[in-house]
């Protein structure tokens, strides 16, 4: 009796698992998913071909290159992009790239922000 009992449990677990499975399958990412991981990416391009030049720690800095801390700047997205379109970067950066580093740059601005 008490083997049956093991056994329907197991069954029952299996069955809401895959029920589970089903509800909670493949997905697409919600907004604030794939702003997070456009961050992520920006963030890489930022390390690549921002940070010779820039930081982004909260307060005026003396980078090698001259550009200063971007995240004490109130740029929009838009302002912040189109001034990455111009910097003298080694590859020109794609339009996906512009706006992941933007977004990136933006989300430091905020978190600084917060914090002032
Ligand atoms: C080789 C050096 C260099 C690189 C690489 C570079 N910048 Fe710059 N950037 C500068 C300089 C110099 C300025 C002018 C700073 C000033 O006038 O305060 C500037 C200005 C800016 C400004 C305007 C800041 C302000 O306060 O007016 C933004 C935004 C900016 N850069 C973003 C970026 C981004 C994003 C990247 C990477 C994709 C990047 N830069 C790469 C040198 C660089």
């Amino acid at each position: 009796m008490r083997r049956l009992a093991i056994a329907t449990t197991a069954v029952v677990a299996l069955v809401l698992l895959g029920w589970w499975e089903l509800d909670h399958g493949p997905r697409t990412p919600s907004a604030a998913e794939a702003r997070t991981a456009a961050e992520v990416a920006g963030r890489s391009i930022f390390v690549a071909d921002c940070q010779e030049c820039h930081t982004v720690v909260g307060h005026e800095t003396q980078p090698r290159g001259g550009g200063g801390d971007l995240s004490i700047t109130n740029f929009s997205l838009a302002e912040e992009e189109s001034f990455a379109a111009i910097m003298p970067v080694h590859q020109p950066l794609t339009p996906v790239e512009l706006k992941d580093v933007a977004l990136y740059v933006i989300e430091r601005q905020h978190r600084f922000a917060r914090r002032r």
